[in-house]
């Protein structure tokens, strides 16, 4: 009968290192495969040790992973090659993993012993994101490297850049054609960088689709949310807390670029959608929601409260909560975390200084 059924269980392992779209698409895959999806982690030391030291820590990967609404339980310290020992301590009954294969600091593939096993199911990678591009856009627009319409460029080879031994010195970016270059074809001169193709099946399969309840209360925040991080996911969470029902506009590239300048934001509205939809406290996304927070909008949504953290609003374009605090439905709510994606850029550059 159904009631007898075992619940399935399912693995899936890897490093998580600034968790991005691609690493929620295969969250969301492998939970499709099962009931249960249970997320094995390795700690710095052993990412050190295989493909060279990540750029968040252990705590900082396991703090993202576990806010992603498709993961039930994460398990720390997890071993870089999947074992059935692991499997069968967590109960799992098999092992998910991308289509892409990945190496020990030997050669081995990591998951040799549950493919053997034949505990092993395979997804399909998402195409057009990785650490590798997103370090590749960061370290172009911290050198101002374009040459749009030359050459494009990369760094290293088309894997991750922290396992590339024969890292270059920073900077020192090759030219070659390459999938991380400026393509000069694109219409936004601040992320045409992305090669990333959003389609709407990709939002409705993030997406929760479900509306808000009536007498549900109703929060909504805004911002560019680039390079989702901890401080956007602490954000969030205390967002939430607020009321039932969290909604997210998110700025258009345009306007981000307005306010924060240089060639921000580093991941393009369809990107930052994917990430924000991605986190378990969100509701709803707005998907190029005005900068000022407009009377129309509290209405439209039924807005109960507007929230923002404690980082500076820049009003030079004029305050964008003017009206929410007109209407005494503006807070100020402390995240607790001060990491910024401009914190984020600077983490990389100094990493890369490390090889
Ligand atoms: N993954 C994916 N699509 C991407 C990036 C990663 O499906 N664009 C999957 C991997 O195949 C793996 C899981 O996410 O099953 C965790 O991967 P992890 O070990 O963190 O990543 P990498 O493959 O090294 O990812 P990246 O190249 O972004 O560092
Ligand atoms: O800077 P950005 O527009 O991405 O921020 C979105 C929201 O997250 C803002 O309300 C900001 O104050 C908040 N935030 C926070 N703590 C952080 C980073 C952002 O409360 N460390």
């Amino acid at each position: 009968t159904v009631n007898d059924k075992k619940e399935v269980r399912v693995w899936i392992d890897g490093c998580y290192d600034m968790v991005h779209f691609g690493h929620a698409n295969a969250l969301r895959q492998a939970k499709a495969l099962g009931d249960k999806l249970i997320v094995g982690i390795h700690n710095d030391a052993e990412i050190t040790k295989h493909k060279g030291p990540p750029v968040f820590t252990q705590e900082e990967r396991y703090k993202m992973v576990k806010g992603i609404k498709w993961v039930d339980e994460v398990v720390e310290d997890a071993p870089y090659v999947t074992t059935l020992e692991t499997l069968d301590e967590y109960q799992c009954d098999y092992c998910v993993h991308g289509d892409d294969i990945t190496t020990t600091v030997d050669g081995y593939d990591t998951y040799h012993l549950v493919k053997t096993a034949k505990r092993y199911r395979e997804i399909q990678r998402t195409q057009g994101v990785s650490t590798t591009d997103l370090v590749g856009r960061m370290l172009l627009m911290t050198r101002n490297h374009f040459q749009q319409g030359e050459s494009e460029y990369s760094v290293g080879k088309d894997d991750n850049w922290l396992d590339n031994k024969s890292a270059m010195p920073f900077g020192a970016i090759q030219a070659k054609p390459s999938k991380l270059g400026q393509d000069h074809a694109a219409r936004s001169p601040w992320t045409g960088c992305s090669q990333f193709l959003p389609t709407t099946q990709k939002i409705n399969q993030f997406s929760n689709g479900k509306p808000a309840e009536p007498g549900d209360k109703i929060v909504y925040v805004a911002g560019a949310f680039d390079l989702f991080h901890i401080g956007h996911l602490d954000f969030l969470e205390k967002a939430k807390e607020q009321g039932d029902f969290l909604i997210v506009g998110l700025h258009t590239d345009h306007v981000v670029n307005q306010y924060k300048g240089g060639n921000y934001p580093i991941m393009n509205l369809h990107e930052r959608v994917l990430s924000v939809l991605a986190c378990k406290y969100v509701n709803e996304v707005v998907i190029g929601a005005p900068y000022e927070v407009t009377k129309d909008l509290i209405e439209h949504f039924s807005v109960d409260v507007v929230c923002h953290g404690r980082t500076i609003i820049s009003e030079q374009h004029g305050d964008p909560y003017e009206i929410p605090k007109k209407m005494g439905l503006f807070k100020i709510i402390d995240s607790g975390n001060d990491m910024t994606t401009e914190k984020i850029v600077q983490r990389i550059i100094i990493n890369r200084l490390d090889f």
